[in-house]
């Protein structure tokens, strides 16, 4: 057996973020800038060179693998690659294959995401009003995420909604969004806004929202229990006593969660990067193309930025200031 990934601060890699396409078919405030230069598809890893890195991954202890994007069911052909990746469930090699959505194409999809093996999905929805959603979103159509939506739990499909906390945007709204979640009984996480890319219209510090003054707020509401319930990636789930459900809190600003890091992700040109808050990373494009029967130098590659992974990124909004600051946008990275 081939040994599995540890980085240098004894923490087991078994979770990778793979983005297959830095296009989406919304153009979100705090992700994209209103008009973005997409990459030329011969950037991109293809369908099959995406299927051998994962699969590359896979065979060094990966577990968990969730693709997004951009929006990464805009990608044509994508249900090819769910398909490749189902097969990994079958064989026990992975525990669960999933994606972060934003929603708009799951009527068309979920039947077929749960038909290879997608068992939840993470949609991201920053707010339950209408017009609120068409300024956040710029280009989406709330009525056509609340579809989709549905469409994913008539699929089977479990559903844990993203909200990004924005101050004077949506924090009047979550409570609201607590209490939909609950009573659909979908988990929600709420996320601290993390300063990535350029986007030309942005004041960080005056959206930002810390969550440790969002839950005040919602103990003011709510009951609130703290659990040990992970799901793999960042967040801290409470129970809400009044709903039933659950409640997340992904933190990057508040606190640091990095010393459990069990991540890396591929951008869409297969870029790897050892955490979302730093900027080196691996080419692995590169040795895919160079190498194309043989996995031994990508298996190589990977192990030795492994090695170079970083103990946790430096976002900071403290003191007036944005620090830590990373010019890629999210969309490019995947989140
Ligand atoms: P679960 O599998 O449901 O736990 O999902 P997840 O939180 O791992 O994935 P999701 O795509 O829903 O990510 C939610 C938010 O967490 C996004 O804003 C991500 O950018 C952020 N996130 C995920 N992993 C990391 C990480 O390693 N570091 C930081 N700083 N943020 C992360
Ligand atoms: N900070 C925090 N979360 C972000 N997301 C996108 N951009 C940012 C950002 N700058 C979220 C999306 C999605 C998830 C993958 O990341 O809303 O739910
Ligand atoms: Fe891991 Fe970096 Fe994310 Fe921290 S910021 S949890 S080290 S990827």
């Amino acid at each position: 057996m081939t040994a599995q990934l540890v980085d240098p601060f004894a923490r087991a890699i078994t979770y990778l973020r793979v983005s297959v396409t830095d296009r989406c078919d919304f153009r979100c405030v705090y992700c994209m800038a209103e008009h973005m230069d997409f990459l030329p598809k011969a950037e991109l890893l293809s369908l099959e060179e995406l299927d051998r890195l994962c699969s590359a991954f896979i065979g060094l202890g990966v577990r968990k693998l969730r693709i997004t994007g951009g929006e990464p069911l805009v990608r044509r052909g994508i249900m090819t690659f769910f398909e490749a990746m189902g097969r990994h469930l079958e064989s026990g090699a992975l525990d669960e294959l999933t994606l972060t959505t934003n929603g708009s194409q799951l009527r068309r999809f979920a039947r077929d995401l749960a038909a290879r093996g997608v068992r939840r999905v993470n949609v991201s929805l920053d707010t339950l009003d209408e017009r609120r959603f068409a300024e956040i979103t710029r280009w989406g159509r709330f009525a056509q995420v609340i579809d989709g939506i549905d469409a994913a739990v008539e699929a089977g499909l479990r559903v844990k909604i993203n909200t990004v906390a924005l101050k004077g945007v949506n924090d009047d709204e979550i409570h609201d969004l607590v209490a939909w979640c609950g009573a659909r009984g979908h988990d929600l996480t709420f996320i601290e806004v993390m300063p990535m890319g350029d986007l030309g219209n942005e004041n960080r510090l005056d959206q930002y929202y810390s969550l440790r003054s969002l839950r005040a707020d919602l103990e003011t509401r709510w009951t609130l229990t703290d659990t040990s319930d992970r799901t793999g990636g960042p967040a801290r789930y409470v129970r809400v006593a009044e709903t039933g459900g659950r409640v997340g809190f992904i933190t990057p600003l508040t606190h640091n969660f990095c010393e459990s890091c069990n991540r890396v992700r591929v951008t869409c040109t297969g870029q790897l990067y050892m955490c979302l808050g730093q900027e080196d990373d691996a080419d692995l494009r590169a040795i895919l193309r160079a190498h194309p029967g043989d996995d031994a130098a990508l298996v190589e590659a990977i192990r030795a930025a492994i090695a170079r992974k970083p103990k946790g990124h430096d976002f900071d909004y403290s003191r007036q200031t944005v620090a830590g600051q990373v010019s890629r946008h999210m969309s490019h990275t995947g989140g």
